[in-house]
Order: C-alpha cells, then structure tokens, then sequence
C-alpha cells in the first residue's frame, strides 16, 4: 500500500556504513534504515547468528520455554537493571505493551479511568494506542475515534507535570522519549528525568521512558536514561536491538514487573528463537566493541564540527544531539536536501519538514563520519 513516499533508489547490498545500489552506485549511510543498523550492514556476527540460528530452530511458541529467550533476557535484565521483560516485534508493539501494564496496574489500584501523560511532539507508534500516544496530529488525522486515557503535556516541563499531578487523580503513569527523535532531535535538559522519577515517586506513577530510537548504545550509553542516574519503571527498545531482524522489547522493574499475570498479553512471533539469538549476538557485539562510549566520541565530532561550520548561517535555527542523533533545524522547509543529499552519495533524513536528521551506524570511522559533515555543510552552507 501507498504508505511511503518512496526514493527512487533501490539498495541491493550493504558493507558497514555503506550502501550500493542496482546500479552500483555507493552511498554512505547516515541514517541506518532510521536508527536501526547500530552495527552497520551486512555485519559478519549477526549475519551468522542468523544462518547458525535459522538451520538449527527458528520458530516454537511460548507456550513453551524459548532458551534463546531466557538468555536475552538475562543480558538485557543485567544491563538495564529491570526485572522481567515482554517480547514483542516492533517499537509501537514494545510501547502498547508498557501503556497496557500502565493501564492494568490503574485498575489494580482502584482507578477506572487510568490516564497516561504523553509529551507533544513524541512518537510512540502506527497502531491505535500509540498513534493517540504520539505528539503529531499528522500521525493521528483520519483514524479518529482516538483511544481514550492519555493527557498531553509539553516536553522538557517538569512544571507542567506537576500541575497535572495537582488537577487529575487518574494518571497512572508518564510516557516519554529521553530524546525526541522524529520530533526533531529535541533533548531535554540534564535532569529532567530525574526530576521526572521524583514526580513519579511522588505520585506512585510509573515512570516509562520509550528507548525505542534512544536504546542500544545511540546516546552513549546503552539506554539513554543511564547517563541521568535514575532508573525508570518501564523501558522499551526495539529499532537497534536485532541490527534489522525484527523485535521489540517491554522491559520492567519492580511493582511494573509483576502487573501482568497469565493470559494477559501475547504474542505469536514475540521472543522467538531466532530474533532472540540475533538480539543476543548484537548485544555482545555492542558491548564488546564498546559502542556506547564510541557513538558519544564521534557524535561529539559530528555535532563540534557543526557547530564550528553552522552556527553562524542566517538559515541555521539550532543544533543540537546526543550521541549519534542529530539535529539541525533550520528556518525553512528543507526536505530537499534529502535528494541533494543522495546525489552526493550520502543518505539523510528530514523530520518535521525543517530539521535534518542524522543517525549514523555506531560503527562509523572519523572519515566517515567527516566525510558526512562536509556534504552536510556544504548542502546547508548552499541553501
Ligand atoms: C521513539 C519511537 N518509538 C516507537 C517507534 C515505533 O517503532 P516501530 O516502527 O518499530 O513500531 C519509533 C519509530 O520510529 C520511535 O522512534
């Protein structure tokens, strides 16, 4: 179905940051397949995890214990410090499952109309929850009647917060992104998810943070929200986890852990033996090769010599990043540059029609990464 507004380009193989075309022609990745391919294309672990997995067991069911599952788990439980984790397909699923744990440990409580607060210009998600979740009217108009159980507050305000904690006795928990990605590359001051977990505390709302384009080392740590000192309740990944096989994780802690009793969500493909081993080989690969530490490094590059370049354009509004995502607003429609971009041999993207946005693979070289910087500057220093 007509739900992209495709390029007329078609990749037919890929080698680190790099990808070639029908044609042969080469193109250097700053988008990953959006914030997706962390350890690049055709990466040589994950690319055998997947052939050793799929001609050994790809698929049962979990109705019956899943080893690959288990171990992942473990991985995931010690690096994030959560408790118990839900596995699903995709982002929007990963987050369908945190608002459903919400929604439920609402009701255990005595509340009928549990509401969750979202932020504007979040993206949680395509289905209907997490659509109604996300700051876009774009994202929501035509699948009207929204779902009910969700309050809209500005990001980076902790004030605004507190306010609705004052006038609204229905709210269960807080869903936001620790950087907003498809909202333009918005990051929030140092401590607002401290200041957030305080709320949260206060309240006995859970706090859940959707690390699904912030997860697997892109900020500089392997979730975001480890770099504030805080742990939340509920945390969700998906994008980076399999480097491109599809999966999508509901991790929790504590009280949020333990909401959920048989029966009360599922899912066919979720936690099979085959993502779950690809899962497991990127984790490894994630950590072995320090990726976390080198995304903060090179994204400190990449933004200094934007910074260095940019600042002083008429046409530049900001720039701003955490790790290897980017931003640069500008004061005027740029989605051209996309095609520009391409002819130089670089792909990028655009967000909210004004801010470019670059997710790199963590695997990217200082050349690489120059290499980026330089069409990037070039393209906004001309237009
Ligand atoms: C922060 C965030 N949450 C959720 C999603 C949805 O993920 P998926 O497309 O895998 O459903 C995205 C996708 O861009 C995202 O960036």
């Amino acid at each position: 179905m007509h739900t992209y507004g495709r390029l007329d380009v078609a990749f037919v193989k890929g080698e680190g940051a790099w990808l070639v075309d029908d044609k042969g022609n080469r193109f250097l990745d700053a988008l990953s397949g959006i914030g997706v391919v962390a350890l690049g294309h055709a990466d040589p672990a994950v690319a055998k995890a997947i052939a050793t997995q799929a001609s050994t067991l790809i698929h049962t069911s979990n109705l019956y214990r899943i080893p690959a599952q288990e171990k992942l788990a473990a991985q995931l439980a010690e690096i994030s410090g959560m408790d118990n984790m839900f596995f699903g397909n995709s982002g929007a699923e990963a987050n369908e499952c945190a608002i459903k744990i919400s929604r439920l440990y609402g009701k255990q409580k005595g509340i009928d109309n549990p509401t969750i607060i979202v932020t504007e210009a979040s993206f949680h998600g395509r289905t209907l929850a997490t659509l109604t979740a996300t700051g876009s009217r774009k994202v929501q108009a035509g699948f009207e009647p929204l779902v009910n159980g969700f309050v809209r507050a500005p990001y980076n305000d902790v004030e605004a917060i507190r306010q609705i904690a004052k006038n609204n006795n229905t709210i269960v928990a807080i869903m936001l992104e620790p950087v907003e990605g498809e909202g333009g590359i918005q990051v929030p001051d140092d401590d607002y998810l401290a200041e957030l977990r305080k709320v949260c505390d206060e309240n006995d709302w859970f706090l859940v943070l959707d690390e699904v384009q912030t997860g697997n080392g892109r900020t500089g740590s392997f979730f975001s929200y480890q770099q504030s000192g805080i742990l939340p309740d509920i945390v969700t990944t998906a994008k980076g986890l399999a480097n491109g096989f599809p999966i999508g994780v509901c991790l929790a802690r504590g009280k949020a852990a333990e909401v959920f009793k048989p029966g009360n969500h599922g899912s066919t493909f979720g936690g099979n033996p085959l993502a779950c081993t690809v899962a497991s080989t990127v984790v490894e690969e994630i950590q072995r090769r320090n990726l976390p530490a080198r995304a903060k490094e090179v994204g400190e590059r990449m933004l200094n010599t934007f910074r260095e370049r940019l600042s002083a354009l008429n046409n530049v509004k900001d720039i701003r990043g955490k790790g290897l995502m980017i931003g640069i607003e500008l004061d005027a429609s740029c989605g051209d540059l996309v095609g520009k971009a391409m002819e130089r041999g670089l792909l990028i993207n655009v967000t909210v029609d004004k801010v470019v946005r670059l997710l790199p693979p963590l695997i990217i070289s200082d050349e690489e990464a120059d290499q980026i910087c330089d069409i990037v500057c070039e393209l906004i220093e001309g237009s």
